[in-house]
């Protein structure tokens, strides 16, 4: 196998031959993000997929994001890089349990996190993403009653902002669950002027203590539009690659877990993909993502939803 500026090299060469588009979440490693020809949050991924006329989709992100790209492009071969990059989240919440959660309570909607299983999505009525999910509840009536999963701490978040009531599965994401609000406290201690930005999945001890509460992208954002020199950033801190680009004369600290560093908050599922292992699937066209046609089609009426209900 080639190495370093080879592997690249091979990279892009297989990207040209293949016509391949290469799409990755700012959650992983920084030669990856550097490599894609698209860099974005789980909303902006989804409507490149949902885009792009290139016969294959190299999807740099978790299985969940590469299952949406197939649900959304079906003639595209949509490959990851490693199939065992998961989520807890999408571990959290089995179809089987989540169908009969549903048939408890047949009054309610299931707007659901896409950081589920294709199998869950087809039991959803709409999907949202962090960045699209304000602006689609904004829409559903006061009367709706409504299923919130696999994040608690999202559909939390959000119940607390709407002051509207939602059942919620007790799913979380283990990367920012792990945020330690005693060293974020010693670590704002240490920099008073430096606000806090926090990604929705946070736990509310980390929630209260932020000055923006966001998806990636809008963290991102907000990390290019503060005024003061120093922020602290409450998310997988791969995100930190963007802002140090973006902004190099600006300092961004990863908010710390119980050891003081942000090392733990690391996704590990995203960090499964490699230059070595993305090269593979670009020769191999593996691993590949395969949906059964009738599971797929009831996924994308959830997905559709969102699409149109966050434009
Ligand atoms: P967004 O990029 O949509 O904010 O999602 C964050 C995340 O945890 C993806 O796994
Ligand atoms: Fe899942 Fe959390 Fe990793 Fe995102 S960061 S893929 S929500 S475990």
């Amino acid at each position: 196998n080639p190495v370093g500026t080879d592997l690249i090299a091979e990279i892009n060469r297989l990207r040209k031959e293949r016509n391949a588009v290469i799409l990755a979440h700012y959650y992983q490693r920084p030669e990856l993000q550097d490599l894609a020809d698209f860099v974005g949050d789980s909303l902006e991924l989804s409507r490149k997929a949902a885009e792009t006329d290139a016969e294959v989709i190299a999807f740099c992100g978790v299985k969940f994001m590469a299952e949406t790209a197939k649900i959304l492009s079906p003639n595209k071969i949509v490959v990851l890089p490693d199939m065992e990059a998961g989520c807890s989240l999408e571990d959290s919440c089995p179809p089987e349990k989540f169908a009969a959660f549903r048939e408890r309570h047949p009054d309610h909607i299931a707007l659901t996190y896409i950081n589920c299983s294709t199998e869950v999505k087809a039991l959803s009525d709409i999907i949202v993403t962090s960045s699209s999910a304000e602006t689609i509840l904004s829409q559903i009536p006061a009367d709706q009653k409504i299923i919130f999963g696999p994040d608690r701490h999202l559909g939390g978040y959000l119940s607390r902002k709407f002051n509207r009531e939602m059942l919620l599965w007790p799913g979380v994401c283990i990367v920012h669950e792990a945020f330690s609000e005693r060293e974020l406290l010693k670590l704002k201690a240490e920099h008073p002027d430096a606000p806090v930005a926090a990604h929705p999945e946070c736990p509310p001890h980390i929630i209260d203590h932020a000055d923006y509460v966001g998806s990636t992208s809008g963290i991102l954002n907000f990390a290019k539009t503060f005024p003061g020199d120093t922020l602290i950033v409450a998310t997988e801190p791969h995100i930190i690659h963007q802002m140090e680009k973006a902004l190099p004369e600006k300092t961004f600290i990863g908010a710390p877990g119980a050891d003081g560093n942000c090392n733990c908050n690391i996704c590990p599922y995203m960090a499964l993909n490699t230059l070595e292992k993305l090269y593979v699937a670009l020769r191999d066209l593996q691993p590949r993502i395969e949906i059964e046609e009738g599971l797929r089609l009831k996924a994308k009426q959830s997905l559709d939803r969102m699409l149109e209900m966050a434009s």
